[in-house]
């Protein structure tokens, strides 16, 4: 893109303070310029003046059914046979969401780079991996592994994973696709300048991790392999089971096509996305939509109806996801504290939100999947995330629960 191209460009879509700073910078800098603005995509704008309709409104809410650990316990053979012999077929593929920024934890570079060893190094990735390679070990396979990152961080992540021997895996087996990019913008809807020769971009959300998946030619991969079903998982939780040989079996024997590791709220408030039905179709309630009532509802063994809470580990049928990967979902708008250029030059974080940013959420993939599978884990093995450096869903709290699962920290 030339600087004039850019220009008009900015003039028609009243951005053209982006280029206020463009005299002062040097060859490369400018082009760095040019190429950022060439990479906005403008569907940010549409987002911003039609807001997808995220009210609820119009949803015919009920309770879904799902497995608790009893009926997971009365089948578990069953269901690990089934789901030992998918994980030897080479039908089980992991996808690690790790485009995110971590703004909650506060530290540069990946979030999985994060070392949460006491008195040796261990890091968020190698600590998943550990989970990983047990199931490897058991299955006698290597379950590949797809990990999603942004142009934030793709260098340093793959950087990370090449310097630590991919963690144990051979290298053919670990495969890195990046998202896609939004622009940030400021409350009046113009795109925030994080440097003078850069936009702030950031990425997408998580939902859209199958369509970059798709677009960086990895189901060619995937196919080539056998894969049939995968399993998406956040980078946070470092108690992460991955390719769990029963979770894997059950949603195989239950015919649907995704299945949701899930922990049961342990009190009707507690701040966590359940599972539910809408009409037919499988949908997920965030718990500041839940009435009191339905908060408190309760089914007929007297457990709360609305039980099922979601921690990012889904598996879905490649097929399915393939079937729906052109459908849209929602672009959920948020205010965010957004690095941005100051008056005096500097590039600062702010204390508070000072924008907003665009993201689809992988929650949102899940109505789309016409069947879902809620498989209840124990939360105190299975469940450990890291948001914040310290309090709730910390670094703190994770080392606690590691150690409670007999972790060497
Ligand atoms: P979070 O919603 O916790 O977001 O992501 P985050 O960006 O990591 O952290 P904060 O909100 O800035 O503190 C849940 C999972 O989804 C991934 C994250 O890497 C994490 O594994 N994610 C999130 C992406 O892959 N891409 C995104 O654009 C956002």
């Amino acid at each position: 893109m030339t600087y004039e191209q850019a220009k008009a460009l900015l003039e028609e879509k009243g951005q053209a303070h982006l280029l206020k700073y463009y005299d002062e910078l040097d060859a490369a800098g400018k082009a760095r310029l040019l190429d950022g603005i060439a990479s906005i995509a403008w569907d940010f704008e549409e987002a911003l003046a039609n807001p997808a309709d995220l009210s609820g409104k119009g949803r015919v809410i009920s309770p879904i059914e799902g497995l608790r650990i009893a009926d997971i316990e009365e089948r578990y053979e069953e269901y690990e046979k089934v789901g030992v012999e998918a994980i030897k077929a080479g039908k089980v593929a992991a996808v690690l969401l790790a485009g995110g920024m971590g703004t909650r934890l506060g530290v540069d570079g990946p979030k999985g780079a994060y070392d949460i060893g006491v008195t040796k190094p261990l890091y968020i990735f190698e600590q998943q991996m550990n989970n990983l390679k047990e199931v490897v070990a058991k299955c006698g396979v290597i379950v590949p592994l797809y990990i999603m990152t942004s142009d934030k961080n793709h260098d340093q992540t793959t950087a990370f994973w090449k310097e630590h021997d991919y963690f144990g895996y051979p290298e053919a087996d670990v495969k890195f696709f990046k998202q896609e990019m939004a622009p940030a913008v400021d409350y009046d809807g113009k795109i925030i300048l994080e440097r003078k020769d850069t936009p702030a971009l950031s990425p997408n959300g998580n939902g859209g991790w199958f369509s970059s998946l798709q677009k960086a030619g990895l189901c060619e991969d995937l196919h080539a392999r056998g894969v049939e079903w995968l399993n998406i998982y956040a980078v946070d939780n470092v108690l992460q089971r991955i390719a769990d040989p029963v979770f894997v079996g059950a949603t195989i024997l239950h015919g649907v096509n995704c299945g949701a590791k899930a922990i049961c709220k342990t009190n009707p408030y507690e701040k966590v996305g359940v599972l539910c039905m809408d009409g037919t179709q499988p949908d997920i309630i965030e718990y500041y939509e839940l009435t009191d009532e339905m908060a408190n509802q309760k089914d007929e063994k007297g457990n709360l109806a609305y039980l099922y809470g979601v921690i990012m580990n889904y598996l879905f049928r490649l097929t399915k996801l393939e079937e729906i990967v052109d459908q849209k979902i929602p672009v959920h708008i948020v205010e965010k504290k957004i690095e941005c250029l100051c008056e005096d030059g500097v590039t600062r974080k702010p204390e508070k939100e000072n924008g907003k940013k665009f993201e689809a959420l992988a929650v949102d993939l899940i109505k789309l999947m016409g069947s879902v599978l809620p498989f209840e884990v124990v939360r105190e093995k299975e469940f450990a995330p890291i948001k914040n450096k310290t309090g709730v869903d910390s670094v703190e709290s994770a080392r606690e629960l590691l150690k409670g699962n007999g972790v060497i920290l």
